[in-house]
């Protein structure tokens, strides 16, 4: 039978199956961060298609940390009809949603910020550009921010909020030795790199009570040499239920133009599927949270054994759902056993108003197939 599409849950957040769609920024956001009718539709395709859980694309919960243009944000209270709208919609579908907050620092594209911040000033060739240390007080408005967007989300009606904590983000460049070189309460040794992402925590804790559901996508290792290492990575999660967090997505990578960590390319075997599972195995053994577990899945064989196997709880799906939206109901239905997602990146919009999509040749690639 197989766990895939069985209840679970996080919290008081129930899911009817173990599939999530992992965040993807969608760039369908006006420039103030308004999410644009294309947003609902696209959540109205996945909830149909039987996802448990989305995971919206990440939200920017402060101007300066809006990572690139196009992306929704979260970071003013006017926007809260509009992302209840999303909420509803998905509500009414008898789907679940819960939104992705994140601050770009470092990474936030020339596009939208004229001059980055990170922990330290850092220039680095997978950046895009060099970026500058953050003031104390502009750390200390990042973690207001993070707590402002949650209540935002609770008081928008989403069953939840994700922390991004992932892929060389602002709280993921506090956590990374590589990046964080400040000498001061936020940097230095573990601990200290884990100042900031307890800061969030608690600030969000202390806006949204201790019932609301409370993720966190964590990058458990940056995959550079200097940065944050798995063993590393095992002592924030093993401490994330002490700051309140609820369940754990795990990642990597430290994000840029490094991509060969996460966001991987040419997965064509079942060998190179579920790349992350070595690090969810290890997470699983220094926490009992709930474990979600994202990157390169695409057989539903491989998502079972992993569920079977008990190294995650849910399997988070990106690409695949960009390509089809109803994945779980082929897989449900019996009518596919595998993702079509050549893992190839050409998911990317290249142009304003394009949104995502999946622009893979796969037609040329079935008539190849046919010979
Ligand atoms: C177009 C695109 C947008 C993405 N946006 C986000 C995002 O907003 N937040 C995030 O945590 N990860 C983001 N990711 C990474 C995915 O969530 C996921 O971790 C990664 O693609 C690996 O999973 P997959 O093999 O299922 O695609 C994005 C990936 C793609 C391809
Ligand atoms: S564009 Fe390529 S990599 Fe992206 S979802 Fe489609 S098939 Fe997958």
């Amino acid at each position: 039978m197989g766990l895939l599409f069985t209840p679970y849950q996080i919290g008081s957040l129930e899911t009817a199956n173990r599939l999530v769609r992992s965040a993807t920024a969608e760039r369908m956001a006006d420039p103030d961060g308004r999410p644009l009718p294309p947003l609902t539709e696209l959540y109205e395709d996945l909830t149909r298609g039987g996802v448990g859980l989305i995971i919206t694309g990440h939200m920017y919960v402060h101007p300066s940390g809006k990572a690139h243009d196009e992306m929704t944000g979260i970071h003013r209270d006017d926007l809260v009809p509009d992302l209840a709208n999303l909420a509803q919609t998905v509500h009414d579908l008898g789907g679940r949603i819960v939104p992705q907050i994140n601050h770009g620092g470092m990474n936030s594209l020339a596009e939208t910020i004229s001059e980055p911040m990170a922990p330290s000033a850092i220039d680095e060739p997978f950046l895009t550009r060099p970026a500058r240390e953050m003031t104390p007080q502009e750390v200390e408005t990042a973690v207001q921010s993070f707590a402002d967007a949650a209540r935002r989300c609770q008081q928008a009606g989403f069953d939840g909020v994700q922390i991004h904590a992932a892929h060389g983000y602002l709280i993921s460049q506090f956590l990374s030795p590589y990046v964080n070189q400040r000498t001061d309460r936020w940097g230095g040794t573990a601990e200290k790199r884990m100042r900031f992402l307890r800061d969030v925590c608690s600030a969000v804790r202390e806006q949204v009570g201790d019932e609301y559901p409370v993720l966190i996508k964590l990058g458990m290792e940056d995959g550079v040499e200097g940065g944050l290492s798995s063993e590393e990575g095992a002592g924030i999660v093993a401490a994330l239920a002490g700051m309140g967090i609820d369940a754990v997505e795990i990642s990597g990578g430290l994000g840029g133009w490094n991509k060969t960590l996460n966001v991987r390319k040419g997965i064509k075997s079942e060998a190179k599927e579920a790349y992350f599972v070595p690090l969810a195995r290890e997470a699983r053994r220094h926490a009992e949270l709930p474990i979600l577990v994202v990157g390169g899945f695409r057989s539903r064989s491989v998502m079972e054994k992993v569920l079977d196997d008990g190294f995650a709880d849910y399997i988070s799906l990106c690409r695949p759902l960009i390509s089809e939206p109803d994945l779980p109901n082929q897989f449900k239905l019996g009518l596919k056993e595998k993702s079509r997602c050549l893992s190839a990146n050409n998911c990317w919009a290249k142009e304003a108003g394009e949104g995502i999509s999946c622009k893979c040749p796969h037609d040329r690639v079935l008539e190849k197939l046919k010979g």
